[in-house]
């Protein structure tokens, strides 16, 4: 939800900010923004429309200077156009500011501000801030001002700013990802990790609460309370190539074909601490969203029947009013990018609540990371597409290490491979579905959840309705739905649920619906309009054969559609508002 980045140092500030811009686009691709401060005095340039056409068209890197800052905007307060791009400044030019989150008392600031006299040139909440730290300018210095006006912030916000000298970098956070990477006598701001790559792997995670300040020989932190913090320096592993797309036409097919790699490093994780937390645990609660909350599903259910434990899985934004946590419950919270607002609450309230926390993230020193007893990473690199693919195995493959003894780590990785052979057959698929309004799913047992996500990645990626229901309940209302030609994806693996899948089948095909399965039973195979027959496995291992089989249909199903897979409308990654 908006990319953030900020950079001071020797090197062409417009060049740097543009790579991380251009890295950091899944976070939000409405509009571009860049201000550069130089002897000029700041100059801004920004445009509704993706980085690399704005930047284009308003010559991001003809702007000198070392020292700026750039925005990738994810639309929440105003509109998608020019004037509410950042980075905004301030009424005399001054300052400029970029921001990631929502202002929740913007308005009552607002009044304030207009009732001094200030200008205000966009409808966004953000614009507030600056002109905020331009009227405490009146009566103190920048670095009191910028802290003063951050008091009277309510709401979340990574905020970076530049100033007219060109000297320093002031920037805070508050519920919204925040980084800062270390170079030699250059220092870089970032939303996320990835966007700093390039340039180094000494990266910092600032802390919630608090504010740095950046020049160009050190930087300090402190937090609120104006605590001095001692800066703790992670080193990264990954590799800048993992921002590029090694000949692969998009991110999204090149993180389906990394997921064998990923499950290797997934399932080498030490997992002790974690299972040791389960197995004492009275009460289970397995807090997501989207495509985490279809693993945290398959997690309860994979809980209650072979831990016999009593567990729940929940969608994070309705966690507060359904659930009831207490000091018996351990909260397990799912979440790729360790900084979904919705999952963070949540966790929030188990923990107010006295529950313990453990997470599993992908994102080391994420806020998720931060706040929870005990953490298991995915290990499974980056993720630059919007949809989660090799996120969602990783944590499939842990939640397996978590529940059964002795799994032979290579068996699964070996499932993924067998389901991506099958990428022929399932690109000849999308033809037949691109022009359908709507498409249904149906499964049983843990193919649902598998069939929910199956759904969720074509009707994101494609903007076709889907939907996905366990095969008995077709019958309990959405077979009224059923008539000639609508298409059914059905996932009948030959497992407890085969004979009444292929009751389902029979059910819908008396109704005319063209019927796609993917299986290994004769019988369905016989009885369907289009199979893909899938390799025989354990019942439980199924998922990781249906999974990337559904991930690809979900891929050339948009690309078939003319959609850019990597950057579905209205969509970013990492959701960092509620
Ligand atoms: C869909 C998708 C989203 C995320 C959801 C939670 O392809 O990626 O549904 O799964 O926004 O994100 P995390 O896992 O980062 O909390």
């Amino acid at each position: 939800m908006c990319g953030i980045i900020g950079y001071i140092g020797f090197r062409k500030a417009s060049e740097v900010i543009l790579q991380g811009l251009k890295t950091l686009e899944y976070r939000g691709y409405d509009s571009a923004g860049i201000a550069i401060s130089n002897e000029k005095g700041i100059e801004i340039r920004k445009g509704a429309g993706k980085v690399a056409d704005v930047s284009n068209s308003l010559l991001f890197t003809s702007l000198n200077g070392k020292i700026g800052i750039g925005h990738n905007r994810w639309a929440t307060h105003g509109k998608v156009c020019d004037k509410n791009a950042h980075p905004h400044s301030d009424c005399s030019g001054n300052i400029a500011l970029v921001h990631n989150g929502v202002i929740e008392n913007y308005f009552v600031l607002k009044e304030e501000l207009i009732s001094k006299g200030h200008k205000f040139k966009s409808e966004t909440d953000s614009e507030i801030i600056v002109h905020l730290i331009e009227e405490n300018c009146k009566s103190m210095w920048l670095e009191n001002a910028f802290v003063e006006a951050i008091e009277k912030l309510q709401g979340s916000y990574a905020i970076v700013l530049v100033e007219k000298s060109g000297q320093k970098l002031f920037a805070a956070r508050k519920n919204s990802p925040l980084i800062v990477g270390i170079g030699k006598q250059e220092y870089f701001f970032a939303s996320d990790i990835p966007a700093v790559l390039s340039y180094t792997k000494k990266i910092v995670p600032i802390e919630d609460e608090c504010i740095v300040i950046a020049s160009r020989s050190g930087f300090k932190i402190f937090n609120f309370t104006g605590t001095k913090i001692k800066p703790k320096i992670i080193k990264v592993k990954w590799s800048s190539k993992v921002a590029e797309k090694g000949g692969f036409p998009h991110f999204m097919l090149k993180e389906i074909y990394e997921q064998k790699l990923a499950l290797y490093n997934s399932l080498s994780t030490n997992v002790s601490k974690a299972k040791k937390m389960i197995v004492n645990a009275k009460n289970i609660h397995i807090i997501a969203c989207g495509t985490s909350y279809h693993a945290s599903i398959i997690f309860s259910i994979l809980l209650e029947k072979h831990l016999k434990k009593n567990a729940k899985a929940f969608i994070a934004s309705e966690y507060r009013t359904i659930a009831n946590p207490d000091k018996d419950v351990l909260a397990i919270a799912i979440s790729q990018s360790g900084e979904t607002a919705d999952t963070l609450q949540a966790i929030r309230f188990a923990k107010s609540n006295n529950a313990k926390l453990l997470a599993l993230t992908n994102v080391v020193g994420s806020s998720l990371a931060r706040i929870s007893n005990e953490i298991v990473y995915l290990n499974a690199g980056p993720e630059m597409s919007i949809a989660a693919t090799k996120t969602f195995s990783s944590q499939l493959a842990i939640i397996y290490k978590l529940i059964f003894e002795n799994l032979e780590q290579k068996t699964i990785p070996k499932l993924i491979e067998s389901a991506l052979s099958h990428e022929q057959k399932i690109k000849s698929l999308a033809p037949k579905l691109k022009k359908k309004n709507d498409i249904f799913f149906i499964a049983r047992g843990l193919s649902y959840p598998i069939a929910m996500e199956g759904a969720l990645k074509l009707k994101e990626l494609s903007y076709l309705h889907a939907e996905a229901y366990p095969g008995g309940e077709l019958k309990h209302g959405p077979l009224s739905l059923i008539r000639s030609g609508v298409p059914i994806i059905v996932l009948a693996p030959d497992d407890e649920s085969l004979p009444k899948i292929y009751g389902n089948i029979k059910e819908v095909k008396a109704r005319g619906a063209f019927v796609i399965a993917f299986t290994n039973s004769a019988e369905i195979i016989k009885e369907v309009d289009i199979a893909i027959s899938i390799e025989k496995t354990q019942s439980e291992l199924y998922p990781f054969l249906m999974l990337p089989i559904l991930q690809l249909l979900a891929y050339y199903v948009s690309v078939s559609r003319g959609i850019d897979p990597d950057r579905p409308r209205n969509l970013a990654k990492s959701v960092t508002v509620e």
